[in-house]
């Protein structure tokens, strides 16, 4: 009996998985831990993790200058040095999961750096790519932009979780900026809910992991997509869809407008990040009703662009 497991074990090969990730307060790596769950017990898969870490660590809480200055290189997508990696970018995976969290609808800055360097050209090219987001609750600009970079590192993405805080936007807005401005995560003035991805989200993420088990496992990832988007894995409100779109038209001609004035930290362009960091959320503020009006009147209207774009967002390829 015993021999028959051993036997069944040599012939199923061992399942290597590479995570690839950045966390600054953890909430994106319990989202990683919890989804990858049933894959941790699993003998017959060995899972490594790479975290990169900025050489010079980002500040938490952010100060309201530091936290709106890196706008400008965030949105254009500059990269910054990086710790030394210690990985062995010869090995050879079966699958890539990358977790990121997005910054101003764009990649965050580390993950955004790391996928500019040789060793990512090494580790992604020719690997099947499944992408974990946790984040406030706009993502589908930043993973535009991770499907560009995997395009181009010739990675095939055949996944996407998602992970949001599940507050309205004028709520999230608010516990967001509580968060990372000032480190207050719970009862932000006694009345504002926990910032983030709740815990029964994450409790309940193993179901993914259970999905990506079974892909992985016969290395078919033709359906796997449909599958997590029927447990939940991505989750697109059409408020949200029109903010992002507002957003990530404006914000590379904003982040032009303060970087013709110096790079990052310097002096010059102080002014034009403290308009940016008033204007910003003022805007969220002001435009959240009237985008929540329209987001439900304008699907009624142009119901099957809505279909489409949900549908674009909700599977894996490029336009
Ligand atoms: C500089 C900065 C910009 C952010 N921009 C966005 C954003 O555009 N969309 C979003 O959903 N969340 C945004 N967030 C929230 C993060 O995605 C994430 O929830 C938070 O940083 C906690 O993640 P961590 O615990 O894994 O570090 C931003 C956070 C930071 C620090």
């Amino acid at each position: 009996m015993q021999n028959g497991f051993f036997f069944l074990l040599l012939l199923q090969p061992m399942k290597k998985i590479l995570v690839i990730y950045y966390t600054q307060t953890g909430q994106l790596h319990k989202a990683v831990k919890s989804t990858l769950a049933p894959l941790e017990k699993d003998d017959s898969v060995s899972i490594s993790y790479l975290h990169i870490k900025p050489a010079t660590p980002y500040p938490y809480p952010w100060s309201y200058m530091e936290f709106f200055d890196i706008f400008p290189e965030t949105v254009q997508g500059t990269s910054i040095e990086l710790e030394p990696f210690s990985i062995d970018t010869k090995e050879e995976y079966d699958l890539i999961i990358l977790a990121y969290q997005p910054w101003f609808l764009s990649i965050c800055v580390p993950i955004n750096s790391f996928l500019l360097t040789k060793e990512a050209e090494e580790l992604l090219k020719n690997k099947n790519v499944i992408t974990i987001i946790a984040c406030r609750n706009m993502w589908l600009g930043s993973q535009e932009k991770a499907k560009v970079h995997l395009k181009r590192l010739k990675a095939n993405l055949v996944g996407n979780v998602t992970f949001v805080d599940k507050a309205g936007n004028l709520t999230s807005i608010i516990t967001v900026l509580a968060f990372v401005l000032k480190g207050v995560k719970e009862n932000f003035l006694g009345i504002f809910p926990k910032y983030g991805v709740s815990d029964k989200d994450l409790d309940e993420a193993y179901k993914f992991g259970d999905v990506i088990s079974k892909h992985l496992k016969s290395g078919d990832y033709a359906s796997q997509q449909t599958e997590l988007n029927k447990l939940g894995a991505i989750n697109i409100k059409s408020n949200l869809l029109m903010m992002e779109g507002r957003g990530r038209a404006l914000f590379p001609l904003y982040a032009r407008y303060i970087t013709k004035k110096g790079g990052r930290g310097s002096k010059e362009r102080r002014t034009r990040v403290r308009i940016f960091g008033i204007a910003l959320p003022t805007a969220i503020l002001l435009m959240s009703p009237f985008i929540a009006i329209l987001s439900r009147l304008v699907p009624l209207i142009l119901r099957k662009k809505f279909k489409k774009e949900i549908e674009y967002y909700s599977q894996n390829t490029l336009k």
